[in-house]
Formats: C-alpha cells, sequence, structure tokens
C-alpha cells in the first residue's frame, strides 16, 4: 500500500528562486547564510527516506490560473508539469514529472468524500511549487520524484477556510492510505509564514503568531483549523493566508507526527521564512 512517511513544509518567496543557482556562494552571504543552512537537513531525511512520490499543497500566483477562473481547489492529473514565469524574472528549471494514474485515485476518493476539485490534465506549475522543489532536491534531483500539485486559492477572496483546507488534507490522505501500489509518499505544505506585500500593512511580519503556528502544527493542527482566513490575514498578513497550505499538508498526515527539522528566519525579502520537517509516527 502507498504510505505517507513524512512531510515538509517552506516558504516559496520569489527571490529564493535567483538565490538557489547561487547557493554555493550565497552561503557565506551573512543574508543567506542562515536561510541556506536550514535545508542541508531536510535533504538528508530525504536522501535517507527516498520517497517515490511528492503530493505538493501550493498556490497558483497568476500563472496557470488568473483573477477570471480561480478554481478554490485545482489538483494535477497530467504526466508532466511545466514550470513558467510568472513576472519574478526566475530561472524556468527542468519539468516535473507527473503520476496521472494517482492522481486519479486520489480524484475519484476526494469526489467521493463530497470535494468537488478541478481536475487539470495540464497545468503550468509557477514558484509556489517550483522553489520548494528546488530547495529540498537541489541541481533538478527532484526529477526522480514523481509529483501530484494541488493547488489552493490564496490569492482571490473567499479563500477556503483553514478548516476545510485541513478536511481537504485529511481526504487526500486517506485516498493515499487506500492506493494499492507500495509507494513512498511526502506531503509538501508551502508558503508563508507571516508576509503582506502590499496595502497599508506592507511589510507586516508577526514572530510570536508564526512560532505559534509552528508549534501547534506538530502537536494541535485541530486547534488551527479553527482560525478563520481573516484571523490569518488579520495575524499573519493578506499573504500571510498562505498558511491554509501547510495545514492542508499537515492534515494529509493523518495521526500524530515527529519534528525532525524546523528552521525560522526573519525576513527574506518582504517573508518570514520559515520550514519544516516532520515524519509521520510509526510509518517511515
Ligand atoms: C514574496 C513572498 C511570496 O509568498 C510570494 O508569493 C511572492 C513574493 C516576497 O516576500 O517577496
Ligand atoms: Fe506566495
Amino acid at each position: 500500500m502507498a504510505r505517507i512517511i513524512g512531510g515538509l513544509t517552506t516558504s516559496h518567496i520569489p527571490a529564493i528562486g535567483n538565490a538557489v543557482p547561487q547557493e554555493e556562494v550565497l552561503k557565506n552571504d551573512p543574508y543567506w547564510e542562515e536561510f541556506f543552512a536550514a535545508y542541508p537537513p531536510a535533504r538528508a531525511w530525504l536522501q535517507k527516506v527516498k520517497p517515490d512520490v511528492a503530493v505538493v499543497f501550493y498556490n497558483d500566483h497568476g500563472l496557470n490560473f488568473f483573477l477570471d477562473k480561480m478554481p478554490t481547489f485545482a489538483i494535477g492529473a497530467a504526466p508532466v508539469y511545466k514550470h513558467a514565469d510568472e513576472g519574478w524574472g526566475i530561472p524556468t528549471i527542468p519539468p516535473f514529472q507527473g503520476d496521472p494514474e494517482l492522481s486519479w485515485h486520489v480524484i475519484e476518493s476526494v469526489a467521493a468524500e463530497d470535494f468537488d476539485l478541478t481536475t487539470c490534465q495540464e497545468m503550468l506549475v509557477d514558484h509556489g511549487f517550483t522553489v520548494p522543489m528546488s530547495l529540498f532536491w537541489p541541481n533538478a534531483l527532484y526529477t526522480g520524484v514523481k509529483t501530484i500539485p494541488v493547488q489552493i486559492n490564496t490569492v482571490q477572496h473567499p479563500l477556503p477556510s483553514p478548516a476545510r483546507c485541513f478536511k481537504l488534507g485529511q481526504a487526500i490522505g486517506r485516498a493515499i492510505a487506500s492506493y494499492p501500489e507500495d509507494l513512498k509518499i511526502v506531503v509538501i505544505g508551502t508558503g508563508g509564514l507571516s508576509h503582506q506585500l502590499d496595502g497599508e500593512r506592507a511589510g507586516f511580519i508577526n514572530k510570536k503568531f508564526d512560532l505559534m503556528c509552528m508549534e501547534k502544527l506538530v502537536s494541535d493542527p485541530e486547534a488551527l483549523a479553527k482560525l478563520t482566513i481573516h484571523d490569518l490575514v488579520r495575524e499573519a498578513g493578506a499573504q500571510g493566508a498562505e498558511f491554509i497550505l501547510w495545514l492542508a499538508m499537515r492534515g494529509a498526515m493523518l495521526g500524530k507526527v515527529t519534528k525532525i527539522h524546523s528552521s525560522y528566519h526573519i525576513p527574506i525579502s518582504d517573508t518570514a521564512m520559515g520550514m519544516m520537517v516532520l515524519e509521520s509516527a510509526a510509518q517511515v
């Protein structure tokens, strides 16, 4: 049977997309040092557990979907996902392998649980997907892992509630657990933590709230799922609402988790950068 062996989270700031190809130099630069120091333990963990598939909860930022057509939840069911630049000028990286058979199994299973997904047999992915993948698997090592993009709207209100995203994650977790192929799967949540890119509160960061979210993501995700979108926007900034992607990831892990590694650093660009590596209890 397929099983979720762990979960990863990371911010997905476009500036990182430009920095990653220069990591060897920038890891000694005072601005980037602490940021790049966060990732070797995650890469070492991935080398150890060797997942076959990554299910990536991310948000599109106007590349594949725009304000004219904005699905709340969209899932990839394509054999390949190409990266394109939605306007930040970051280098385009090699395509990602899909797993259409697993995608359709997940779609069937969550549809049977009354979730209405937009199914995408063609899908471009932006920095919300590509930056985390290139951080966790540098030098295009991600090409050895199949991927399933799960896109959640964090751009145009109304956004899905944290509770709904947590439940979608749980339904995806159950779908994976019922897949007959013997696959090791990691779930990834991208985006966050606190940031606001425009308006009167541009530059807003809330360290206390972020650290509370990182702690409760491990110990009590149900408490975080009780927050509203407006709580998230107030406490973490308009784009801090991307935390719903971390909650969906945590939902998919179903049971208890152990924290293997985490890092929090202010700021990268306008954002409080957070990353975590979680292992599913008794599943590795
Ligand atoms: C930044 C952060 C984001 O999450 C994003 O999607 C774009 C930009 C930033 O801090 O620059
Ligand atoms: Fe973002």
